[in-house]
């Protein structure tokens, strides 16, 4: 038994302290193409904490209103959106490296240049290097459900989670969120509705319908395959 009473007491006296993650690591293998496609972009696309708080318009050569995917998978959505949105800039995170590969991969058959990513922890990405009052709009789509209840506390969406990206996104910016299982769209509802500097933009005070512009992820198909159903969130910054 630990001596300490918190983490912070124990990170202090130079304890190694596990902290709760929303993802495990897994040990993907990269495919020939997403390798080389990390070799060939990711001098020009890739960002690392190393990088520090960024300047968005130094990052991208302009003043354009950012979007933040955090866990974009294999990029399907963030590539087809940035195609889709060329006066936009977006960011996207991923912890799984295959996902990266893959992304990389399709931004360079789309042509798509108005994106950068980051292989890293969201937390940190967010905490280290996001200015504040800095995004436009920050989207999650199918986050890690962790279903078992004793796993519930590794789900990404949590108060002080929420919190940080309120603190991220500039007024009127939107977090936008959409999950395939019930019982975390009902835990995504009262986490924003129980934050007073959010607004829901559902006109039945719960989901929105699917927005046009979130294209559908092959995790979403699969999904829908099982007669599994879709619940989107957005809700508008104070
Ligand atoms: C269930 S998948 C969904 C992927 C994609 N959004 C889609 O719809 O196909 C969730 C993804 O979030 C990533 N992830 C989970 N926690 C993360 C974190 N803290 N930072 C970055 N990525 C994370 C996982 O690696 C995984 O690829």
């Amino acid at each position: 038994m630990s001596h300490f009473k918190t983490a912070e007491e124990a990170a202090a006296a130079g304890k190694y302290v596990r902290t709760v993650r929303s993802f495990v690591k897994r040990e993907g293998r990269l495919t020939k193409g997403q390798a080389a496609a990390i070799e060939r972009l990711w001098p020009s696309v890739g960002l690392t904490l190393e990088n520090g708080r960024l300047d968005l318009g130094a990052v991208f050569g302009r003043q354009a209103p950012v979007t933040l995917e955090i866990g974009f998978g294999m990029g399907h959505s963030l590539v087809e959106m940035a195609a889709n949105a060329p006066e936009r800039d977006f960011i996207g995170i991923e912890v799984h490296e295959p996902g990266i590969g893959a992304c990389l991969m399709a931004a360079e058959e789309a042509e798509v240049e108005n994106f950068r990513v980051f292989h890293e922890d969201a937390v940190e990405v967010l905490k280290q290097c996001i200015p504040d009052k800095s995004l436009n709009c920050v989207q999650i789509f199918f986050p890690d459900p962790w279903h078992k209840k004793r796993h519930h506390k590794r789900r990404i969406v949590q108060p002080e989670f929420v919190q940080l990206l309120i603190q991220k996104i500039e007024t009127d910016g939107v977090i936008h969120l959409a999950t395939d299982w019930e019982n975390y769209a009902e835990h995504m509802l009262e986490v924003l509705n129980d934050e007073p500097r959010l607004t829901n933009l559902s006109s039945s005070g719960d989901y929105v319908p699917r927005p046009d512009n979130r294209p559908k992820t092959k995790f979403e198909r699969r999904g829908e395959g099982k007669g599994h159903g879709v619940w989107d969130l957005q809700f508008k910054i104070n």
